[in-house]
């Protein structure tokens, strides 16, 4: 398709995400025409304007990181719009252009493509605007601060549950989308606790593939594919989140092996902790999102403030050192919701229980 017809198309539709995100919005009760009314104001006010882009919102967490981190921002006197990419880096480019049209002071993205999102933050300095990359880092490009948690270890995590479970076998890995940094992380995190034992000859990795789109379904597809080729002998099998292990969950049910094949996962969605409490998953990896929305409604709206950020990390992304706060992943399993997720009020007993 002739380009600038595609860019024409990509930016209509993102127009109509964004009439869609913003009626999902607290702002639902308006029309379009009033709600456009609100962004001339808003860019106008003195008040900090905060963009915040995510890729998606089909994982349940990105939904308590919209929820937290507009509720943080508007605490802190700022205003914020979100828009999400479904999956597209082109649609999210064109929605970062759009908030940096309507004037935002600082863009928080997480960006659906760790390469092509370096031109966010080009197109963004250009503006004057800085940009926070928010629990994914956008490679080589000159990002002015990242906040997430550390997924090496969130890799480490998912193995050493998992070998605690078989130390030997078939194993499987099931990794996020190639394109998102943390699932490169991830997998490095894995690979640092199973090569000792793959050198061993303990641990046999048959599969060992990334999931476009951190697609629950596409997982669920790649794991028939293990069995078919293993003659159902999988022993142990590492999902890189809650949605890749649903869908291994899935392939296991369908030759009665789910349930004695350890599963991980991370993100301690509801169903994932209805599944270690039923036995079919064996753990989760639960990344306090309150904290991570929070810190970076703080951060985004001390950029508008321009005001500096102290910090004593930093992580590399190819091009600069990128400065970074990095928070605690915890590992889940059937012993500790209670004093993790549940104390934390991530989620309820009943929620989890029913009662
Ligand atoms: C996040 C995970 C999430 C995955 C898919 C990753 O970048 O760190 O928490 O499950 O994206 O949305």
């Amino acid at each position: 398709m002739n380009m600038i017809i595609k860019r024409s198309l990509l930016l209509i539709l993102a127009i109509l995400i964004t009439a869609f995100i913003v009626g999902c919005s607290s702002e639902s009760s308006k029309t379009d025409n009033q709600a456009n009314d609100t962004t001339k104001l808003i860019a106008n006010e003195e008040k900090p304007y905060i963009g915040f882009v995510l890729d998606t919102l089909k994982d349940e967490r990105w939904y308590k990181d919209k929820e937290l981190f507009e509720g943080k921002v508007t605490e802190l006197g700022g205003h914020v719009k979100t828009l999400a990419a479904n999956g597209s880096d082109d649609i999210q480019i064109t929605q970062a252009e759009l908030l940096i049209e309507e004037g935002v002071d600082v863009l928080v993205v997480v960006p659906t493509n760790a390469d092509t999102a370096s031109s966010i933050v080009e197109i963004a300095h250009e503006n004057g605007v800085k940009v926070i990359s928010y629990d994914r880092l956008i490679l080589n490009a000159d990002v002015d601060h990242y906040i997430s948690f550390d997924n090496e270890k969130v890799g480490e995590m998912q193995a050493s549950a998992i070998i605690a479970q078989r130390t030997e076998g078939n194993f499987a890995y099931i990794g996020g989308a190639e394109t998102d940094n943390n699932a490169v992380l991830l997998r490095q995190g894995t690979m640092r606790i199973l090569q000792p034992l793959i050198d061993e000859g303990k641990i046999n990795l048959v599969y060992d593939n990334y999931t476009d789109g951190w697609n629950p379904d596409v997982a669920e597809e790649n794991m028939k594919a293990a069995l078919q080729d293993n003659g159902n002998q999988i022993d142990a099998v590492i999902a890189a989140n809650d949605g890749t292990a649903g869908g291994v969950i899935n392939a296991l049910a369908t030759k009665n092996l789910d349930g004695d094949v350890p599963v991980s996962g991370q993100d301690a969605e509801l169903n994932a902790i209805k599944r270690i409490i039923d036995g079919t998953q064996t753990m989760t990896v639960y990344k306090s999102i309150n904290l991570l929305a929070e810190n970076a409604a703080e951060i985004a709206i001390q950029f508008a403030n321009e005001e500096s950020i102290a910090t004593d990390q930093t992580i590399p992304n190819g091009k600069i050192d990128v400065p970074a706060t990095l928070l605690e992943p915890i590992a889940v399993t059937k012993d500790n919701i209670e004093e993790t997720i549940i104390k934390d009020g991530y989620l309820t007993t009943e929620e989890i229980y029913g009662k």
